[in-house]
């Protein structure tokens, strides 16, 4: 039986910064920023939007009623959820009205963990054939402003459903997987912020992809003619080229052009967002099924995650027939299109302005988000969120 996924839903906040000028106003050269660390847009998020209220958005437009009664399981893959206890999964369900016969959790660790319920929802699939899994991947990603990370930030959210005969991509069953304790991410409990050592995360990613695709070429004797192209988890876009060349050395002209060409198309929405972490992978793949023109059915495509601290895995895909005949390409064009730019001041200002922690009661001002599912505040310690469009 075939499982994958059979649909995928992307949503970003409204606002970004232009990395050009995030670059003059920390005294870089724009280059850098632009070619350096491969970032155009940063995307940033309003106070009345957080890791719920992202995926829900995400969600909320690709939905049919036929899913909403077959999804039994839904899986909140973050790393900045909004409680240590009660799952986002749950405040998703019931914004969207989904079953209340569902399985509905958290799941964590740094940007890996939409892959391990990805995994997670294949054996649930090929234990209950007529279901359907929610994988909601959702993220804000904060270094703080002026650090070495500030350009790597971003904000937004991917949701996907799982299913059996998937219209999408049908997930293989050969995967490799790897974990080792490292501390190059973390983010202790009392910070707002990650706390990192750039350039090891840097040769810590590499070293994975490495490994793992050695070990998966050795376990499978396939080679890069099996495949049209490898996607990254892109913190930045040039960590997933960085990675993606450092392999290269001995490809053919066909295959590095194919792969390097590819690479192009699917770095395209990370370029424009930013890191959003546990999504990151799954948005590039939207970007290379929504924005190529020459990948055809029957195509393998290699998908590589990686979580800081750290756990990766190596996973491939089959693309389905007719595959983008079951996107959402124009509600994501839209949604890209419309968003404003915003200064590095204005950006400043929202960063600066947080809800202080412990705050048992809050009403926030929600009028301006165009999102149709936003945060309103908080009452008696409880999260209130709201659904325009229902
Ligand atoms: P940095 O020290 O500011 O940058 O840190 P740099 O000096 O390494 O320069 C970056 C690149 O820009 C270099 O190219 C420069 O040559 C180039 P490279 O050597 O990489 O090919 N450059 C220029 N290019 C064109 N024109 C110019 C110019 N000037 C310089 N004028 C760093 C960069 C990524 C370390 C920093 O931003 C950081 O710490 N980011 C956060 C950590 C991160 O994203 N790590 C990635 C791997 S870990 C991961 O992916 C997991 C993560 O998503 C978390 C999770 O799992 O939850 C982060």
């Amino acid at each position: 039986m075939k499982i994958g996924i059979d649909k995928i839903g992307f949503y970003a906040p409204d606002m970004y910064v232009d990395t050009e000028d995030l670059a003059h106003a920390r005294g870089v050269e724009p280059g850098k920023f632009t070619v350096g660390i491969g970032q155009e847009k940063m995307a940033v998020a309003p106070k009345t939007q957080d890791a719920v209220t992202l995926a829900a958005n995400a969600a909320n437009n690709i939905l049919t009623k036929e899913d909403i009664e077959s999804i039994d399981y839904i899986i909140f893959a973050t790393e900045t959820g909004i409680d240590h206890s009660k799952a986002a999964a749950i405040y998703v369900q019931r914004l969207l009205g989904l079953n209340d016969y569902a399985r509905s959790i958290e799941v964590k660790q740094a940007c890996y963990s939409a892959t391990a319920g990805v995994q997670m929802a294949r054996g649930h699939i090929a234990l209950n054939p007529d279901s359907k899994v929610l994988i909601l991947a959702s993220d804000i990603s904060r270094y703080g402003l002026k650090t070495g990370g500030e350009i790597t930030q971003g904000a937004g959210a991917v949701a996907m459903v799982i299913s059996a005969d998937p219209h999408v991509l049908a997930i293989e069953e050969t995967s490799v997987y790897k974990t080792e304790d490292a501390m190059d991410f973390w983010r202790p409990l009392y910070s707002d912020y990650a706390y990192v050592q750039g350039k090891f995360s840097v040769d810590q990613y590499i070293n994975f992809f490495q490994d793992l695709l050695d070990r998966y070429k050795e376990k499978t004797n396939r080679t890069f003619k099996d495949f049209s192209s490898i996607l990254f988890h892109l913190p930045y876009t040039k960590m997933g080229l960085k990675a993606l060349k450092s392999t290269l050395e001995h490809a053919d002209e066909e295959d590095r052009e194919r792969l390097l060409t590819n690479f192009d198309v699917s770095k395209r929405y990370n370029a424009i967002v930013g890191n959003i972490y546990t999504g990151s992978l799954y948005l590039s793949l939207l970007s290379l099924l929504e924005r190529n023109t020459t990948i055809n059915e029957g195509e393998r495509v290699g998908l590589f995650s990686y979580g800081s601290g750290s756990v990766g895995e190596f996973l491939t895909g089959i693309v389905q027939p007719n595959y983008k005949d079951h996107l959402f390409t124009d509600q994501h064009d839209a949604m890209l299109n419309k968003r404003q730019k915003i200064s590095v001041e204005q950006y400043e200002e929202m960063y600066e302005d947080k809800i202080p922690a412990g705050e048992g009661n809050v009403e926030l001002d929600a009028s301006n988000d165009p999102a149709p599912i936003r945060f309103t505040g908080i009452k008696e310690h409880m999260r209130q969120y709201e659904n325009v469009s229902i």
